[in-house]
């Protein structure tokens, strides 16, 4: 099957003028607003790839019996575009996405997208909207590539006709403070993922499983859920939406939970050990209990706890709290080894540190 495919372009006749633009970036939040075009390519058993369009943003026709609406067939991924300050705009590692999409793709019995499509499909969207990508600080355009099963079809089975889209959606901090340390709910009542379940895929039927949970930790102040492995219920996970990671400054180390197969495979994480590793710090990728987190932080030996993914970028944890206990000073400040790991990778996203993984790419030449 050939890797590329031809693009058609179809512009919105009712674009954003610049002034509303220029509003909307000003403000932006997180996945509230979205630009003028989408890209939608389709797949067919028979035809694979084929019908690849950008076209101006707006909805999905779908047939009531389409499998995504039914059995959940459905990945996603998350990926930013940054604006350097000579105006060009850049992503980030967008082949590990690609290949992440494709790897979802297999545990969903979804098709495999090749990852230069992945990658195209990114540059066609900067090719009609690069104007959303805002040149303030931290500001950034959040892609949202996703792909859904839609034959119309009740069996139980993988669907033989899917659809890949991107969205774009302007982006500031994901939550409301923006570095400001937040705080974690500790669910005890509920796992994220199972054993051989979906974990390490990014599909949207992990974060339905996430949302109650979600909900319970916001009822007790705290912006995101911790989840524990779903055997023994005692090594720490991920977050609903990020991955976590334990600095024992004294060691000059850092901790974050090994692979397990239940968690998904952050790039942010793997950016993170790789530039930690690089400063000479020690990584230590392995189990972690929740003991672990509490009792280091009342000894003195966990000096900082943080979050990242690509939404939350690197987040300070300033508390844990859980049924009866809390552990951590919100009030604290963020801590010097999050900040600075934060500064560099965001220093390297924005095109202010060289790029010496090779970890960006230019989408708008
Ligand atoms: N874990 C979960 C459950 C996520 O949704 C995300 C976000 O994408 C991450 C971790 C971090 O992944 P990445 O750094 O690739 O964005
Ligand atoms: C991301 O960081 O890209 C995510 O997907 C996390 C969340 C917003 C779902």
């Amino acid at each position: 099957m050939s890797q590329s495919l031809n693009f058609h372009v179809t512009r919105s006749d009712r674009p954003r003028s610049a002034e509303e633009r220029a509003r909307i970036l000003e403000k932006p939040g997180f996945g509230v607003h979205f630009t003028d075009h989408m890209v939608a390519v389709r797949w067919d058993k028979d035809g694979g790839w084929h019908d690849a369009e950008v076209r101006p943003y707006g909805p999905i026709a779908l047939d009531p019996a389409a499998a995504v609406l039914h059995y959940g067939q459905e990945i996603f991924e998350g990926i930013k575009a940054y604006r350097h300050a000579d105006g060009s705009v850049w992503t980030f590692r967008p082949d590990a996405n690609g290949r992440r999409l494709q790897r979802s793709a297999a545990r969903l019995a979804l098709p495999q997208l090749p990852v230069e499509v992945f990658v195209e499909s990114l540059k066609q969207m900067i090719a009609v909207d690069k104007d959303w990508v805002s040149d303030a600080e931290e500001a950034s355009l959040y892609f949202r590539p996703f792909m859904i099963g839609d034959e119309a079809f009740l069996g139980v089975r993988g669907a033989h006709q899917a659809s890949y889209y991107v969205i774009a959606s302007p982006a500031g901090p994901y939550f409301a403070k923006g570095v400001a340390p937040v705080a974690i709910w500790l669910s005890t009542d509920f796992a994220r993922a199972a054993k051989g379940g979906t974990g390490a895929a990014k599909c949207g039927g992990n974060y339905a499983a996430s949302l109650l949970p979600q909900q319970q930790a916001q009822a007790q102040g705290c912006s995101q859920v911790l989840f524990l492995d779903p055997v023994e219920g005692r090594y720490l996970e991920e977050l609903g939406g990020m991955n976590v990671f334990l600095v024992y400054g004294k060691r000059n180390t850092l901790v974050t939970p090994a692979l397990s197969g239940s968690i998904l495979e952050g790039i942010t994480r793997e950016s993170i050990l790789q530039l930690a590793r690089d400063r000479g710090m020690t990584v230590e990728e392995r189990q972690v209990t929740i003991d672990e987190w509490k009792q280091g932080v009342a000894s003195g030996d966990i000096t900082e706890v943080f979050a990242c993914g690509t939404a939350a970028v690197i987040t300070p944890i300033g508390q844990l709290k859980g049924e009866g206990f809390s552990v951590g000073d919100l009030e604290a400040p963020a801590g010097e080894v999050t900040l600075s790991l934060r500064r560099e990778l965001t220093d390297i996203q924005y095109g202010r540190l060289p790029d010496r993984h090779g970890w960006m790419l230019r989408l708008d030449a």
